[in-house]
């Protein structure tokens, strides 16, 4: 039967107890991670969110009572020991934090008894993830899990004491809110007290954190929570926690300058990693042309190089066909893989498809200097050697090649990029190039709407040099916008924010909202506008991804207490699930016998 505590105290976490307390009397209490009945003798691992401890029960130091409790003993049974703390004589395990000590037992607790746990708790798990996540709260005793929970704690305590010490105040915004669709869906709470209407749950705290601005408190940051209903990846889930902050009377240069250093003291003192200051930038234009993405991943080369000069006379149809509407053609350099088997180069080009590529054409230089090439029936030998000698190609080199227009040879050759070297192993997980990606572009052409869309949201600010091309070309227009992009993760984003009115209508007026739609969505927004507001600026990290690279995990999942899996759900509690009909009635709702499952 399970005994309770009965006034006794827990002494040291099981690692707590070193060498030095040698001689004294310890009590620890954790779970059994294993016992081994050796006849007379007993060894229990003790293991609490510190790691593990050996204790050894003998009948002569425990009494007869204790040993036939110890006896009982299985995994994850909760116990309290108290004993003497031990050198192990000649049998030091050096693998263990407390390999050179082991606690004799006196008194022993069985605080509370354990069913076998469905698969066993230990480091790399090899179980499978649906049933880690039924059983979360087994899953997350795992010491793997334990460590980066603890990160994570460890991030959010250093964030609030550094941003409290560069006098930002922490305040909290609410979240019900009016629904501002900001990208993302939105997810609706429905109003029990005014039936028919809907709150939101807020995907950033954006607009609130601009109020406060305007209301004076001219540093804010919250550990904020945010939620958007979006198809999950491996890095994004429904609900998710932002490091969000905003400040008053700051360019770009002052909110990188504070961030740069809220980073370097993060990884400085989690993973005793030094970030050299001031961070890499690098304009969205040139990721683009060097790397195919807005996130490059800058631990390895193999960047981009246009070739649409070199090719320019060419008769073969793809590159012309692409240099005629407008594209451009684009190869990279796979150094060293001009041997790579055929069946591989095919599954690549496939690869490529899946990213728009209507193909993918290559050029392998054997080692005696002859090409291996899909196009080379459509080529002298000259315009050959051209197109190799402009990728800087030599012997033993594969290059492959995109046609099409920018955005598509981008995602493709950019995704491809990163598809190589993860099949080379270049991506190392201790190794972290921080970047700054600046000047986005304000505003891009939606085919499907028919209209400009906000590339960050509509409150980011234009460059000043670019505002005067508002009529004229509006795509052209860069943004004081800025992301922060860790070995090709975007961990965090932010912009100057419009705080002149005219610019602001101007911006709805471009992205297709009348005065009336403005005023109906950001209304409050703009009447504060119009009572003195300071010029600001602010950025948002993702806590979850900063945790996720800072401990090389391979999913966000790994890094949050009970995350969703990718239909939303969770395994553990089932939500959502079906509500109880007078719910439904109390709010005035019904449930379409039509809803779409997809949808
Ligand atoms: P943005 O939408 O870029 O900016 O979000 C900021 C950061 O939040 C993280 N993030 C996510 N993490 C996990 N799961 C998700 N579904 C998810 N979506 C976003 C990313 C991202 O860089 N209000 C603006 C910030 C600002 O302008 O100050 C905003 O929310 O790491
Ligand atoms: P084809 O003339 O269609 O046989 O194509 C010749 C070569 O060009 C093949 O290797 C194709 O995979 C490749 N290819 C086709 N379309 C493209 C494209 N858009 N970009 C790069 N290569 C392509």
């Amino acid at each position: 039967m399970a005994e309770s505590m009965l006034g006794i105290k827990r002494s040291h976490r099981c690692t707590e107890v070193r060498t030095a307390n040698t001689g004294g009397e310890v009590t620890v209490m954790g779970w059994v991670q294993k016992s081994r009945n050796k006849g007379g003798i007993i060894f229990v691992d003790l293991r609490d969110r510190s790691g593990i401890l050996q204790i050894i029960f003998e009948e002569s130091d425990c009494g007869a009572e204790n040993f036939a409790k110890a006896e009982k003993l299985r995994s994850e049974f909760v116990i309290a020991v108290t004993g003497t703390v031990e050198n192990r004589a000649g049998n030091i395990n050096e693998n263990m934090a407390t390999g050179a000590i082991e606690v004799r037992a006196k008194g022993l607790r069985i605080l509370s008894e354990s069913d076998t746990p469905p698969f066993p708790i230990e480091e790399n798990s090899k179980t499978k993830e649906e049933l880690r996540l039924k059983y979360r709260y087994l899953d997350l005793r795992r010491p793997d899990i334990q460590r980066n929970i603890m990160v994570r704690s460890q991030v959010a305590i250093l964030t609030r004491a550094f941003l409290a010490e560069e006098g930002f105040l922490e305040i909290e915004t609410p979240t019900l809110i009016k629904s501002t669709p900001e990208g993302a869906r939105d997810y609706l709470v429905p109003s029990r007290v005014h039936p028919g209407s809907f709150y939101a749950l807020p995907q950033s705290p954006q607009l609130f954190k601009q109020l406060l601005m305007c209301s004076g408190y001219d540093r804010y940051f919250q550990l904020a929570r945010c939620y958007r209903d979006e198809d999950l990846r491996a890095d994004r889930q429904p609900e998710f926690t932002q490091i969000d902050m905003e400040l008053s009377f700051v360019d770009v240069e002052d909110v990188l300058e504070v961030n740069e250093r809220l980073l370097k003291k993060l990884f400085k003192e989690i993973c005793n990693y030094d970030i050299q200051l001031p961070i890499q930038r690098m304009t969205w234009r040139e990721a683009m042309d060097r790397f195919g993405s807005d996130k490059p991943d800058l631990r390895f080369g193999m960047e981009l190089k246009n070739v649409s000069d070199i090719v320019k006379d060419t008769e073969f149809a793809v590159f012309k066909g692409a240099l005629e509407s407008g594209g451009s053609v684009r190869g990279i350099n796979a150094k060293g893989q001009g041997a790579m088997p055929r069946k591989k180069i095919d599954a690549l080009v496939e690869y490529a498809k899946g990213f728009g590529a209507k193909g993918l054409a290559y050029l392998a230089i054997n080692e005696d200097g002859t090409y291996k090439c899909s196009f080379s029936k459509f080529m002298s030998e000259e315009e050959l050697h051209k197109l190799a000698d402009a990728m800087e190609g030599t012997a033993g080199d594969l290059l492959l090649f995109a046609a099409d227009k920018d955005s598509v040879v981008f995602d493709v050759l950019g995704n491809l990029r990163l598809e190589l070297a993860r099949q080379l192993d270049l991506l190392k997980k201790d190794e972290f190039k921080f970047l700054w990606v600046t000047e986005f572009p304000l505003l891009e052409y939606s085919e499907d709407q028919d209209r400009f869309t906000a590339v960050h949201h509509p409150f980011t600010a234009p460059m000043d040099e670019d505002w005067a091309l508002i009529d004229s070309d509006p795509g052209a227009i860069r943004a004081k916008a800025y992301d922060m992009v860790l070995n090709g993760t975007e961990l965090g984003g932010g912009s100057v924010r419009i705080h002149q009115s005219d610019i602001q209508s101007r911006m709805f007026e471009v992205l297709g909202f009348t005065k009336e739609q403005a005023q109906e969505q950001f209304g409050f927004l703009l009447d504060a506008f119009r009572f003195g507001v300071p010029p600001h600026a602010g950025l948002a990290y993702g806590l979850d991804r900063i945790v996720m690279l800072m401990v090389g995990a391979d999913s966000i999942r790994d890094v949050m207490a009970f995350p969703k899996v990718k239909d939303a759900s969770c395994l553990m509690s089932e939500a959502p699930a079906p509500v109880d009909p007078k719910q439904l009635v109390d709010l005035g709702i019904e449930i379409s016998e039509e809803v779409n499952s997809d949808q």
